[in-house]
């Protein structure tokens, strides 16, 4: 059985790693960049690594020049979303990358995206909502002024904050102020944690943070105390299984965290981060669990129950899409 129009609900996926190189390849023309490098003869993203992953990421980003680059991004984006049973998407927005951190300039790319995101829920049917990220490898400093943009945009589309970038940068409690701003502001929250860090990283980043989901979470695996908090606590596991196994933060599908993590209580959810980075879609990760762990109808059934109720848009939107 294909999975393919499996009714689908994704809540980790970056909007300029859901890019497909075509389209990255595409911008670079237009505007006369060099990007030869990002590439691969067949036409995918080239990087070794995870450092490399994030280097070349920010390289693919250059191109991403406008508000209407990132307006043509996220139709591009909620097309291929769709085309695998995705209904419901949240997608992670970093300020960073859209007007520096200016707040005037990031109103313009939101609403860009913002309208971008109307037009492919009329087109193909799927809803997004929009979560930004500071990137942790900029530094504490630099977690500021995204937060703000957020706490300034926060609405009916905009609905969380966050942190990506590399794990290995700083402490949770480093980035304090900007998850405080945004809590403050009514923003939902969640983090990047436990991708490379381990078991302490996850429970520091609940403490000091506050967050509400974790972003991938899966070395807590390696301490099965801090595994039942998150069960009791009722903490959502953003996993994105296919990530981890292209870029080795976990072993192979079979030896994936994610089953255990779900057995002991753990509510668990899937999605790409990256897609066509780790060639990955969401059927493919639906496939990739019915192999691994024999995961059918009832177990995915489960998965996008367990997400919509996680998601972090408003209980209108939920009723709407359930
Ligand atoms: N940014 C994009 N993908 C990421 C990942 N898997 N981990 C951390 N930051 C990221
Ligand atoms: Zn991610």
């Amino acid at each position: 059985m294909t999975w393919r129009d499996f009714p689908k609900v994704e809540l980790h996926l970056h909007h300029e790693g859901a890019a497909p190189p075509a389209f990255i390849r595409g911008l670079a023309q237009e505007k006369g960049t060099d990007l030869s490098a990002v590439f691969t003869e067949d036409g995918g993203y080239a990087y070794r690594g995870f450092e490399h992953f994030l280097q070349v990421y920010e390289a693919a980003c250059t191109v991403l020049k406008t508000p209407e680059d990132y307006h043509r991004l996220t139709l591009a984006v909620l097309e291929e979303s769709a085309s695998h049973g995705v209904v419901y998407s949240e997608t992670f927005l970093s300020p960073d990358f859209c007007g520096g951190g200016d707040v005037g300039a990031w109103r313009d790319y939101l609403a860009a995206i913002e309208s971008a995101a109307e037009e492919g829920e009329r087109k193909f049917g799927i809803t997004l909502r929009g979560i930004v990220t500071c990137i942790r490898h900029f530094g504490p400093e630099k977690s500021r002024a995204p937060a703000i943009c957020a706490a300034e945009t926060q609405g009916t589309f905009l609905r969380g904050f966050g942190m990506a970038g590399a794990e290995q940068v700083g402490r949770p409690k480093d980035y304090r102020w900007a998850f405080d701003c945004a809590r403050e502001a009514g923003l939902h929250l969640t983090c990047h944690a436990g991708e490379w860090g381990g078991p302490d990283m996850v429970a520091d980043t609940l403490t000091d943070l506050g967050v509400e989901r974790i972003g991938h979470g899966v070395n807590a695996i390696r301490d099965l105390a801090l595994v039942d908090r998150l069960a009791e606590d009722g903490v959502v596991l953003e996993v994105c299984p296919g990530s981890n196994v292209v870029l080795k933060a976990t072993g192979d599908w079979p030896k994936h965290p994610i089953a255990r993590l779900r057995e002991r209580g753990v509510k668990v959810t899937v999605s790409t981060d990256d897609p066509p980075f780790f060639h990955t879609t969401m059927t493919r990760e639906f496939e990739g669990l019915e192999r691994a762990f024999g995961w059918g109808e009832e177990d995915f059934a489960e998965l996008t129950h367990v997400a919509l109720d996680a998601a972090f848009c408003d209980a209108e939107t939920k009723d709407r899409i359930r």
